[in-house]
């Protein structure tokens, strides 16, 4: 089966939602899919930072003008979404997660955090007790439709308004087919990239980890390395 955009279903109708969407990660996917024309819901522990960044993502260039980017506390972002990011640092993503389990019941989730630490001689793949930090999410959400995605998604890149295309594969591990055509279908809002069914979520560890190789890497050649998967 080759990678083939035309058959990813139609996203245009879904609401986003972001938990950490006042951060850097969570601000720029805020603002690629706001740009795309979704309608993204930023979350945050205080509303009031919410309604802000929100604010200030519907203003960045290319926002449709009249596009619906709007701001929440986390909880409300998780009832009113129907995809829900997280995007929060690994210290509060259990804490975070397990308190959303209940509006998240039903809802499709993304995680993109990745569990690293850092020491003075870089980034380090912290060791996660249910494998993973998507693994993590799916034991606190037994309700929710899990997966992991946009791990390896440079906030810089996205954030940067001269930016038009970001050449990358957005890795995708679940435990369901349908999911990775609708992620598959949210990447492919962001120019360039593509997202690629990259195996059950006992896999995610090492995509999880190898974002401290991407920021290794990103260092040492003053980059924002991404993966791209060849033959596909
Ligand atoms: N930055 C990147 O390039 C990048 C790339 C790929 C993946 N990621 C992953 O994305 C996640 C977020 O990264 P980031 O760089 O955006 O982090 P960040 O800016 O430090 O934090 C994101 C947001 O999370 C909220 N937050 C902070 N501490 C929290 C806690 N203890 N509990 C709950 N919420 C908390 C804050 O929002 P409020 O204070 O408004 O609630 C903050 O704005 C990380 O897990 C990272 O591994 C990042």
């Amino acid at each position: 089966m080759a990678y083939d955009p035309s058959t990813l279903p139609d996203v245009s109708g879904l609401t986003i939602g972001i938990i950490g969407g006042t951060g850097d990660q969570g601000r720029g996917l805020a603002y690629r899919f706001a740009r795309a024309g979704l309608t993204v819901l930023v979350g945050s522990r205080s509303a009031q930072r919410a309604v802000e960044s929100a604010a200030e993502i519907a203003a960045l260039p290319g926002v449709p003008t009249g596009g619906s980017v709007t701001g929440a506390d986390n909880a409300e972002v998780a009832r009113r979404s129907d995809v829900v990011i997280i995007a929060v640092p690994w210290d509060g993503h259990a804490d975070t997660v397990g308190a959303l389990a209940e509006p998240l019941t039903g809802k499709i989730v993304i995680d993109c955090v990745n569990p690293l630490g850092f020491d003075r001689q870089g980034p380090f793949a912290l060791p996660v007790s249910e494998g993973s930090a998507v693994q993590q999410a799916a034991a606190l959400l037994p309700g929710s439709r899990v997966c992991a995605a946009f791990n390896h998604v440079s906030a810089p890149l996205l954030a940067d308004p001269e930016i038009d295309r970001i050449e990358l594969d957005v890795l995708i591990c679940t435990e369901e087919r349908e999911l990775v055509d609708v992620v598959g279908a949210l990447a492919a809002q962001i120019p360039g990239m593509r997202g690629i069914y990259a195996g059950r979520l006992r896999n995610a560890h090492q995509i999880e980890a190898f974002t401290a190789n991407l920021i290794a890497i990103n260092k040492r050649y003053k980059a924002h390395a991404g993966v791209r998967v060849t033959d596909l």
